[in-house]
């Protein structure tokens, strides 16, 4: 792989972080800079004011470019939200020729058939990452070219998208002069960033637990398998202890980053009061219940996302949580004991990586590396055989064809 300069923004929706990094190989990524400032003027992971949004990606882009050293000219971009839906679709073709050799455009063709689905009205496709293909009917082909048949069947997982959020988010970005190298969905870029191969072969349920979204990922064979967006996380939370506690919400949000526990230590729950600067305090019990009481909610909720309720033969390897809101101490244990599937804790898994990584390390910052990895790794177990096939190629070039016009 020649060495290579890439950029992404996580535009999230309580920090936009902006990451530049020298791919040297696939194993040897050097974080060249890093800059994450407050998000402003997104609300669950749609851009809702332009202005605050483009000034919070602006100067993310700027830190990063700052300690760098290195001019942000192009990125890719993080797309999440409610109005992300995901559904598995087959294309079939025929293979015609005498000698009924797969040729790379075969599988162009094939995914083209297959990403030919109707959208709902202003929505489109958004990514159609091939599974696996099949062969005359035998499944499971990871890598068809070279090999002789005559039917052809890729099955993908497509993920649509609204043209009106993503244009949005499109056009912060571009009006601060950094063109979109490519839209990727965030579960995918989360579920990059932490899981093992392993896991992903064998069958996981990936939710990253953010500021504004749950972001869920299931990956089953190597290969993605199912997405959603639960429009509930940290915010719903430090909201829940606001109103319940009578707090100002961004006292809620200290209280809930500095004492917020879901399994609460014993010693802690018999002291009465927890306190914060300007006399605010309130009961340590009340704040832990009131904070388990929406993960619990938030952890059914995620199950209730899932394409089957038979969650052990979907995912053997359980559930991996991350996302900033995964900071709460013994949400895994609370996770395990509700929903009685094995839970892990899952930070950026950063071997091969290095440079100014170190803040990369937390949760929070999984769909940030994630966006970087994808572009590089994600398409090996996506079965993406040629660039055109690509992530995003089309929509990319779709609603560039909108701001042209
Ligand atoms: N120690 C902590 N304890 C509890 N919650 C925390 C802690 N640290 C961060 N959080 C919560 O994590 C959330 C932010 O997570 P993250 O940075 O992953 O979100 P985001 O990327 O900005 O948002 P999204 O992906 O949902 O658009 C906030 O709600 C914050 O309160
Ligand atoms: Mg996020």
């Amino acid at each position: 792989m020649a060495k290579k300069i890439i950029s992404a923004i996580d535009v999230g929706t309580t920090k936009v972080a902006t990451i530049v990094a020298n791919v040297k190989a696939e194993d040897d990524i050097e974080v060249l800079g890093v800059g994450v400032v407050p998000s402003h003027g997104l609300h669950k992971g749609i851009v809702v004011n332009m202005e605050e949004a483009k000034q919070s990606i602006a100067t993310s882009v700027k830190e990063a470019q700052r300690v760098s050293g290195i001019r942000v000219d192009s990125a890719y971009v993080g797309v999440t939200g409610r109005h992300i839906t995901s559904l598995n679709n087959k294309g079939v073709i025929a293979i015609p020729r005498d000698d009924r050799l797969v040729r790379p455009q075969d599988l162009k063709r094939a995914l083209s058939a297959a990403r030919n689905i109707t959208v709902a009205e202003g929505k489109r496709v958004l990514h159609a990452i091939p599974r696996y293909y099949a062969l005359d009917g035998q499944e499971g082909v990871k890598q068809p070219v070279g090999m002789h048949a005559s039917r052809l069947d890729v099955e993908t997982h497509i993920i649509t998208a609204s043209v009106t959020s993503i244009q949005n988010l499109a056009k912060c970005v571009r009006s601060i002069g950094v063109d979109v190298e490519d839209l990727i969905l965030e579960p995918l870029a989360s579920g990059e960033a932490v899981l093992t191969a392993e896991e992903r072969d064998t069958g996981v349920i990936m939710a990253d637990i953010g500021g504004g979204t749950t972001d869920i990922a299931v990956f089953k064979n190597g290969s993605i398998y199912h997405t959603a967006i639960v429009p509930v996380a940290g915010y719903q939370v430090t909201s829940d202890i606001s109103i319940g506690l009578g707090l100002p919400f961004n006292i809620a949000e200290k209280m809930k980053k500095r004492y917020g526990n879901v399994t609460p230590t014993l010693e802690l729950e018999e002291a009465v009061q927890v306190g914060l600067e300007n006399g605010h305090s309130a009961s340590y019990k009340d704040l832990c219940n009131i904070i388990r009481a929406r993960m619990e909610e938030l952890l059914q909720l995620i199950l209730m996302e899932m394409p089957t309720s038979d969650y052990h033969s979907l995912a053997p390897c359980g559930l991996v949580l991350t996302g900033g809101t995964t900071n709460l101490p013994g949400l895994d244990e609370l996770g395990q004991s509700l929903l009685r599937i094995p839970v892990r804790k899952g930070r950026p898994l950063t071997a091969g990586i290095y440079g100014i990584s170190d803040i990369l390390h937390d949760p929070s910052y999984a769909t940030t590396l994630g966006l970087i990895l994808w572009p590089i790794r994600g398409k090996e177990h996506s079965a993406l055989q040629t660039k055109n096939a690509g992530v995003l190629g089309n929509f990319v070039s779709f609603f560039r064809r909108l701001f042209r016009a």
